[in-house]
């Protein structure tokens, strides 16, 4: 295995805000049909469905042994109380929810999610021993000004600052510039290594050089079959954070065969 993959690559499909838990039981159902297990011997998988459908998806899961983990794409700071509206990390967990999405560019965008508050959120993922995907990545308008490090920065320190290494080892930040969200056009290679590299260091400049060489980077923003390969291949991407093409299980296992190709 070549250094750049010492990491174990780490596939997550966001459904974002799509699928009812009907629909939802059938695209969960469709992935068991079409991935095997041989297919992620060398990749991790996770699926992000919206809460109504997780206790469904929880069932096709692990009733026919679709082998993959169960996430969420947020939740509340505390465990329970009086919070209208909110989902409780304790309650994900007792699903056998073991990743969770923190501090996405469409929460930090439409939710007014700070900093501040991603960082109250990764404590209570971790506090309740799941996985937190926390979320970075600069504008175009930030990155048209050179401003793509300072923003990176901002957004890591902020995050991970009050973290016990150990933790921070064990998380994963995912690299999502904001302009290739959705947008079919995807960071270059180049780019986005430069991005996994630049995160890097400022977890090592924070959380020390063992949780730097630990903690997993993924690429998120128009991820698809054809651009798995040359985005695995950079040194500091060790995964992908799909939107879009993770709602179609073709396309979805085609990026895990990919990555997994990749891998190997
Ligand atoms: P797309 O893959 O649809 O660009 O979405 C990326 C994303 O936001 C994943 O969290």
């Amino acid at each position: 295995m070549t250094a750049h993959l010492r990491r174990r690559p780490l596939i997550s499909g966001n459904w974002k805000m799509n699928f009812d838990h009907f629909e939802a039981i059938h695209a969960s159902r469709d992935l068991g049909l079409r991935l095997t297990s041989a297919d992620v011997v060398p990749v991790d998988v996770t699926v992000h469905p919206p809460f109504t459908d997780i206790r469904s998806v929880q069932t096709v899961i692990e009733a026919e042994g679709v082998p993959v983990a169960l996430g969420a794409q947020n939740c509340a700071v505390e465990d329970s109380g009086a919070y209208t509206g909110e989902v409780s990390p304790m309650m994900l967990a007792k699903l056998h929810v073991e990743y969770v999405i923190i501090g996405h560019s469409e929460r930090r965008r439409y939710f007014a999610e700070t900093d501040e508050l991603v960082a109250a959120k990764l404590h209570a993922v971790i506090r309740n021993g799941m996985t937190p995907i926390c979320c970075v990545g600069e504008t175009e308008a930030e990155r048209e000004v050179g401003l793509t490090k300072d923003r990176l920065a901002d957004q890591v320190e902020g995050a991970i600052g009050g973290l016990a290494p150990e933790a921070v080892a064990e998380m994963v930040v995912a690299y999502e510039p904001i302009w290739a969200i959705g947008t079919g056009q995807a960071a270059t290679p180049e780019d986005a290594q430069e991005a996994g590299g630049w995160i890097r260091e400022v977890v090592g400049r924070v959380a020390g050089a063992e949780a730097a060489t630990a903690v997993r980077i993924q690429y998120g923003g128009s991820v698809r079959a054809e651009n798995t390969a040359e985005l695995l291949v950079c040194p500091d991407i060790d995964g992908l954070l799909v939107g879009g093409a993770s709602l179609d299980a073709v396309a979805f296992v085609a990026i895990i065969r990919a990555a997994a190709d990749a891998a190997r």
